[in-house]
Formats: C-alpha cells, structure tokens, sequence
C-alpha cells in the first residue's frame, strides 16, 4: 500500500508511523528524518534545508521533490511505502501524483492525525528537553503549527476530494491512536 501520514508537527506521524512499518512491513519514509540526516552529513542538500528548518518554515517544494522523485523510483518502493511529513504544500502533493503516474501507481489512503494545538506545543516542549533539534523550541514549535495550518492543511480538501481521506483522533495514549488506525487499515485490506 502507498499510504500518506498528514498532521501538525507534534501530531504523532513518526510514533505511528512506526508502530505502523513494524506491523504492516511498510517502509516509512520521513522527510523531516531524510533532512535531518542531510544535515549531518553537511551535504549540499542538508545545508540548503537547515536554513528552513531552524526557523520552521518548509524546505522548497522543488528541493523535495527532486529528493522525493529518487527515493520513490528506488526498488525498496515497489511494493509500497508510508509517507511522514510529504506532501506538505499543494505543489508537492501535485507533484508526488505526478512521480507516481509516471510509475502507473497510486496512493492508497490518506491518514490525517488530528490534535488540539496546546496538546501538539506540550508533547514539541517535553521532546525538545532532549530530542537535540533544534526547531524544538517554544517560538519554533508555534512557528511550524502555523506553518501547517498555512500551507499544509489545504491537503486536506485535496485528498478528501479525492476519496482517500481518513481522519484519525490523535489524542489519547499511543497505543489508542494506533488501534484507531489499525481499524481504518483493516477496513481497507
Ligand atoms: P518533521 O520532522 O516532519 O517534523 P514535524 O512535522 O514538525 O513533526 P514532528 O516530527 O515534530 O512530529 P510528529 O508528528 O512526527 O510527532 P512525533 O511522533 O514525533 O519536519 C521537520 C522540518 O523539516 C519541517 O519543519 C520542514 O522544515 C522540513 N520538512 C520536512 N518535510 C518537508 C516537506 N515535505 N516539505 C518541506 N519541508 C519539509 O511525536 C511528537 C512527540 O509527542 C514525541 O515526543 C512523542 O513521543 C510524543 N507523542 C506521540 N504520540 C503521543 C501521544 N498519543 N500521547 C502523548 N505523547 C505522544
Ligand atoms: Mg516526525
């Protein structure tokens, strides 16, 4: 299955994501994960995104994609994989149909997580005591919530639009939110 995580930062995508790759064998793919690594190695690509991501605004949708379009031709995509944290604008979601066009396939489901915003900035603050990123600061975390209400949410009516649109509660224990998703992944299989 081709699976698309959408959610505020804070929201639970890697936490499922996962739980989620351990027990559907699925491949998780997080762009916030491939950046960070990125910026490690201090790659051209790492230090172009560091730039973005230190004041919480998103990489460019061209940088991306270009990223996105490689890993997703690669053989270990072939039977499937779950997006964290892509697409986050509408031009990346365009572009991400277009790469799996040229590839004759399609996505299959679409899991928005859901969560009040004092909850998201709570579980960002506690994370950011040790978590070493450094967009996990207070005026950093709001900064990326109304990033995503700007500039990711519309992905929402996207996908609705689409048909593949599943809405999740993300409040509640880790475990709660997974079986909640477990239902929505059962329903489909
Ligand atoms: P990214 O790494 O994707 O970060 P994010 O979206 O801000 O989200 P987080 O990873 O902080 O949260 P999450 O939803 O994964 O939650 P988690 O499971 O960790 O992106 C970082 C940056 O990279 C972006 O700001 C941007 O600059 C750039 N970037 C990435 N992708 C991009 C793209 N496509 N385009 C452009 N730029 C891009 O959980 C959070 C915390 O809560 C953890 O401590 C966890 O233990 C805890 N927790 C989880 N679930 C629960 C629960 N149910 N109850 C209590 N605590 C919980
Ligand atoms: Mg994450």
């Amino acid at each position: 299955m081709r699976i698309v995580l959408i959610g505020p930062p804070g929201a639970g995508k890697g936490t499922q994501a996962s739980l989620m790759e351990e027990k559907y064998h699925i491949i998780h793919l997080s762009t916030g994960e491939i950046l960070r690594r990125e910026i490690q190695r201090k790659t051209t690509l790492g230090n172009q995104a560091k730039v973005f991501i230190d004041k919480g605004q998103l990489v460019p949708d061209k940088l991306l994609l270009e990223l996105m379009e490689q890993r997703l031709r690669k053989p270990d995509c072939e039977r499937g994989y779950l997006l964290d944290g892509f697409p986050r604008t509408i031009p990346q979601a365009i572009g991400l149909n277009n790469i799996l066009r040229h590839l004759s396939t399609r996505l299959d489901l679409v899991i928005s997580l859901t969560a009040n915003e004092d909850e998201l900035v709570n579980r960002l603050v506690l994370r950011g005591r040790n978590s070493g990123r450094s967009d996990d600061t207070p005026d950093v975390i709001r900064d990326r919530q109304k990033v995503y209400w700007e500039q990711t949410a519309p992905l929402l009516e996207f996908y609705r639009e689409q048909g593949i649109l599943h809405e999740v509660d993300g409040i509640g224990t880790i475990n709660d939110v997974f079986s909640r998703i477990v239902e929505v992944m059962d329903a489909l299989c």
